[in-house]
């Protein structure tokens, strides 16, 4: 059954431009440019950049010449000390565990989140490693409703998720790429679970 499912999913990813391109993760440094092109380089400083960080510091999507816009607040000083990830973007889950921000979990600041410890392992990966699903990181921030029974099926493998649909914005991709990490950059923070580990596990005591 499983083996079936993955010709399935195989098929419909292999015709699946998109995914086939968003398969082949960023490289943590630009290529090197050709020496005698400079018309479209970006500056030095940016050129260190990784290319997420950078395609967003390239595209202000605030009007630079409004008068107004010196006002905002920049976010490279809204974010002092809290610690960056591997892509360039706030980690935000050591910044919850190393308390440098607080979020209330309610209108009263006695409320707190009712978190809950139970790691699911996802195993519709293919090739990938698999996908260790953390429930107390995200209910640090989130409530059972936020996604119990919608995007997810409270029930392990209940749910048939593809790369593809997170991309789109589906299940995990409704938080990550918004709110949460970007996907694209960071596979390996959710396929974090070589198959051999899962095997074992499997494997009568
Ligand atoms: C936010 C978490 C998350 C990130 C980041 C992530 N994945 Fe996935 N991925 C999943 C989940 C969940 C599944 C489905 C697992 C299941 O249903 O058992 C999956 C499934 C897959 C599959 C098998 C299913 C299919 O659609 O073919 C592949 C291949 C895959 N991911 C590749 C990647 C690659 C490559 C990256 C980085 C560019 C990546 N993933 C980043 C969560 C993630
Ligand atoms: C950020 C999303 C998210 C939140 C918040 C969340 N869950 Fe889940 N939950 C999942 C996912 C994903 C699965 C695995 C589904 C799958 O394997 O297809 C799951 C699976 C489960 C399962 C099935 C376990 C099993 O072994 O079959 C239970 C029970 C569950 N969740 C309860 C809860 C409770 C209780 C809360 C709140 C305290 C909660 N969940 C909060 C995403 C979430
Ligand atoms: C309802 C929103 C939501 C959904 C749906 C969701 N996440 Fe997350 N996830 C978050 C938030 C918020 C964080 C913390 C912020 C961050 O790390 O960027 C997070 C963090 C994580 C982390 C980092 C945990 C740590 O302790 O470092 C992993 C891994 C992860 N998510 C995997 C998944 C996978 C896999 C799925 C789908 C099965 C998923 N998430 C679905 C909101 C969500």
């Amino acid at each position: 059954m499983l083996g079936a499912l993955g010709l399935v999913f195989g098929a419909s990813i292999a015709a699946d431009p998109f995914v086939v391109a968003a398969l082949k993760p960023a490289p943590n440094v630009l290529p090197v440019e050709d020496e005698g092109n400079t018309s479209d380089q970006p500056p030095a400083e940016l050129r260190e950049m990784h290319p997420a960080r950078m395609a967003i510091v390239r595209n202000p999507i605030h009007d630079e010449s409004n008068p107004e816009y010196h006002r905002l607040q920049k976010l490279d000083d809204a974010m002092l000390g809290v610690k960056r990830d591997a892509a360039g973007f706030p980690d935000w889950m050591m910044a919850l565990r190393s308390g440098a921000i607080a979020p209330r979990a309610g209108l009263s600041p006695d409320e707190r989140m009712s978190t809950f410890d139970l790691n699911i392992v996802m195993t519709n990966t293919r090739e990938m490693p698999n996908v260790l699903f953390p429930h107390l990181s995200h209910t640090l921030w989130l409530d059972c409703v936020n996604c119990h029974p919608y995007p997810f099926l409270p029930k392990a493998g209940a749910n048939q998720i593809t790369m593809s649909e997170i991309f789109r914005g589906k299940y995990c991709g409704m938080c990550h790429d918004r709110v949460a990490f970007i996907t694209f950059f960071s596979c390996d923070r959710c396929h974090s679970v070589s198959h051999a580990v899962t095997e074992r596990k499997r494997e009568p005591k």
